[in-house]
């Protein structure tokens, strides 16, 4: 084992990174990398970085993979008071290793701590982690097409402490996963049910927060598209069941044939990267863009008008996946049948993509290199 102290890029704290004694072969990885599906192969190395009170951040750190031990009374037991992020690190051809707008998910952390009274990790240190993982973590990047490696930032309340008030003792770790597409189907149009039974977030919650309790409460939604045999679930808004919010894990958009790219404005979903990405995509290409909110009856009046003429789903798990059909017991809302070269969706796809990998220009100087 060895252990060596490597000066960060921020003057103050220092890295401590100790490499894994049961790393996995490079037989034992080529062949978890050969089909990793999505979240179910992690890498030999994890970050951790301290929080407290009184000590601010420190002891970021670089260790094997593996258990965290918590006490039973830990506060995100009990009150999840947790956030998470989700990010890609893609190998460009001459292997290099690069991420997609890292410090949009750094601002975004920011905002979610803000919002469950978690400490602030400045946006230097969230990058430094993403290098400090990559750098022992490489050979995890996978090479196939398609496929990158998952980062997953997550900080939550460490303290032991039953009163309900916000921990004084957080930590921040990263993960990471080799993945491949986050739909078994790949790019196959999807089936969404439509939730009318549940919703995600309402008003003044915690909807604009990427933190677990959203995701804990669209498991039934999501279970129940399942059963219907959907792969995901939109959810309406909280207060009139009327507009657009978004998916268990995707935001939504809409295409109409005068070239109008259409997405809900909310204060309870989830700020996308890859929408965020994808508007500005869609402007340089003469789309007019409108963030605003979009009714159910919108969406149905427009695709029997033949106004709108595509749907799709997009997030850095699912990228851009078409809709082929939103639906459940009472409503039916089928896509038209678009052949996939005349799909804007997919051609916004290959060219996020295409600049995510390094086939594209990057003229928005969207990426930022982990490793040479
Ligand atoms: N909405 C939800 C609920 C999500 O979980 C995600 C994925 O992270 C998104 C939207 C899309 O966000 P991004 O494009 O930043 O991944
Ligand atoms: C992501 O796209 O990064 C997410 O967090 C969504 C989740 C469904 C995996």
């Amino acid at each position: 084992m060895t252990i060596n102290l490597l000066p960060m890029a921020t003057q103050d704290l220092l890295w401590q990174v100790t490499r894994n004694p049961a790393a996995k072969t490079d037989a034992e990885r080529a062949e978890l990398l050969k089909d990793p599906g999505f979240g179910k192969v992690f890498t030999d190395h994890m970050v951790d970085i301290c929080w407290s009170e009184k000590g601010g951040w420190h002891r970021p750190r670089v260790q094997a993979y593996g258990p965290i031990s918590l006490d039973p009374a830990a506060a995100v037991l009990h009150y999840a008071q947790e956030i998470f992020e989700g990010l890609k690190a893609y190998r460009h051809a001459d292997g290099s290793v690069w991420s997609f707008r890292p410090d949009q998910n750094a601002a975004r952390m920011q905002r979610s701590a803000r919002r469950l009274a978690l400490p602030e990790l400045p946006t230097e240190y969230f990058i430094e982690s993403l290098k400090q993982l990559v750098a022992v973590d490489a050979a995890w990047v996978p090479n196939q097409d398609e496929a990158s490696l998952y980062l997953r930032p997550f900080m939550f309340a460490k303290e032991a402490f039953l009163g309900v008030r916000p921990a004084a003792k957080v930590n921040y770790y990263l993960i990471a996963s080799p993945a491949g597409a986050y739909f078994s189907g790949g790019i196959t149009p999807l089936e969404i049910w439509l939730s009318t039974k549940f919703t995600r977030a309402g008003h003044g919650g915690m909807g604009q927060a990427k933190t677990g309790g959203n995701y804990a409460s669209s498991l039934v939604a999501q279970a129940e598209a399942y059963e219907n045999g959907c792969q995901q679930v939109l959810f309406l808004d909280a207060e009139e069941g009327t507009y657009l919010e978004e998916l268990g894990g995707m935001n939504v958009v809409l295409l109409t044939r005068d070239k109008k790219l259409i997405t809900p404005d909310s204060d309870s979903i989830l700020e996308g990267i890859t929408l965020a990405s994808i508007m500005q995509l869609a402007t340089d290409r003469g789309y007019t863009v409108e963030q605003r909110r979009v009714s159910l009856a919108e969406w149905r009046d427009g695709v029997e008008s033949g106004d709108i003429v595509e749907a799709f789903a997009c997030g850095t798990a699912a990228v851009i996946t078409p809709i082929a059909v939103l639906r459940n017991n009472d409503i039916e809302i089928r896509m038209p049948d678009v052949a996939d070269v005349d799909r804007v969706s997919l051609s916004l796809r290959e060219e996020l993509t295409g600049i995510q990998y390094g086939r594209v220009a990057d003229r928005h100087g969207w990426l930022v290199k982990l490793s040479a």
